[in-house]
């Protein structure tokens, strides 16, 4: 039989995400073995790495060298580890990390991306809220992710007149934050798809009361609603939701937002799984999709061989499913993310008071584990 190949834009970036790519290469080596595929991996720049490598090279100095987006672009898939960190973060600097990744996102139409916010039973008391709040908590938010505030024009001026103290000259900012229609309308509907496959519940989460692109956002919410009235479909204001998610978070089943609102609900719904370190996402749009956690590039620890490699790996287990079809591969793989958080391990950010030292694992060791678990469940 001859197998098949994949080829893969592997993109480490910045801080842990060197050594949390390790591991996803590792599992996805591991359930290539398994599946009679070859996944082909090469590495390339983006965030803080690209800016150090293209100004040591005296190039254009970029978080996004043209060849990486080309390689993305040819790719099958991209797995993105995570950018950034305190040696690019001078607010004056004119290239920043972060830009590399909005600007991959832009270029590779990716308009919508998923974050599951999946509770692992192992994990109930990992997480700041009481594990009766989490009974029946499984949510998917879907984020506009080429829009709105990210990716309006930004505007800062110094020495205007007035805008300082006391009347004085001072400093003036902007961000422009715009939707158009079909921006709204490609995610909203991607959102009641999904919706039909889970537990049939729509929740658009806007700030209809104030913003005029959220009046826009509700309007269409509610035009495409009537296309899917299996759905049942509701509005929500952000601030109630950002209350919501910690005080009945189980009544959740998508919930659909535009880009900053995304951003900032999806890293609070993160807390209801213990950890940041455990929500993985995917970026879907036209063309080669892109994996990545949601979590940053942790710089605190970088190096340390301590940082919770399960947002990445379960990354692949996204595009395993998102991108090649591999359902089954990729139910095994969150089988096995399962069965070693039961068995007790734990990386340091998931640890408590009650676990045992010798449960607590580094990056490596943490993927060793699930490398083992899916070749056990594999050979059942
Ligand atoms: C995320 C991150 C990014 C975002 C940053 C790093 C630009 O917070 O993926 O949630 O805001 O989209
Ligand atoms: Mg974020």
């Amino acid at each position: 039989m001859v197998s098949t190949t994949y080829n893969i834009c592997t993109l480490p970036g910045d801080g842990i995400g060197p050594e949390i790519m390790a591991e996803g290469k590792r599992v996805l080596s591991a359930v290539g073995a398994a599946y009679d595929v070859d996944f082909v991996c090469e590495d390339h720049l983006i965030g803080g790495s690209a800016i150090d490598t293209t100004r040591d090279n005296g190039e254009n100095v970029t978080a996004l060298p043209a060849e990486t987006l080309q390689a993305a672009q040819a790719a099958d898939a991209v797995l993105l580890a995570a950018v950034g960190g305190p040696k690019w973060d001078d607010p004056s600097a004119s290239v920043r990390p972060e830009q590399g990744l909005l600007a991959i996102r832009k270029n590779l139409h990716l308009f919508l991306n998923l974050r599951p916010v999946h509770i692992y039973r192992a994990l109930r008391d990992a997480s700041p809220l009481r594990p009766e709040r989490l009974k029946g908590v499984d949510l998917l938010i879907v984020r506009e992710l080429t829009g709105g505030l990210y990716f309006g024009e930004h505007k800062r001026e110094d020495h205007v007149e007035g805008a300082g103290v006391n009347g004085r000259a001072g400093s003036f900012a902007s961000d422009v934050m715009q939707y158009s229609e079909y921006e709204i309308e490609r995610v909203v509907r991607w959102a009641y798809e999904a919706a039909q496959g889970r537990r049939g519940k729509v929740t658009s989460v806007d700030k209809a009361n104030v913003l005029a692109t959220s009046r826009l956002w509700r309007e269409v919410n509610h035009r495409i609603a009537k296309d899917y009235l299996d759905v049942e479909s509701s509005d929500m204001l952000v601030d109630n939701s950002a209350m919501q998610l910690v005080a009945n978070p189980a009544q959740f089943d998508v919930l659909v937002t535009e880009n900053t609102f995304g951003d900032i609900l999806s890293d609070e719904a993160s807390m209801l799984t213990g950890s940041l370190g455990m929500l993985a996402s995917a970026s879907l749009g036209d063309g080669t999709a892109l994996y990545e956690p949601s979590h940053g590039s942790a710089p605190d620890i970088a190096g340390k061989g301590i940082a919770n490699p399960l947002a990445q790996i379960l990354s692949v287990s996204l595009m395993l499913r998102y991108s090649f079809k591999m359902d089954e591969a990729a139910a095994t793989l969150d089988a096995a993310v399962e069965d070693v958080l039961d068995a007790g391990w734990r990386t340091a950010d998931l640890a408590d008071s009650a676990t045992p030292v010798s449960k607590v694992l580094g990056t490596r060791e943490m993927g060793d584990k699930v490398i083992e678990a899916f070749n056990k469940c594999c050979a059942k």
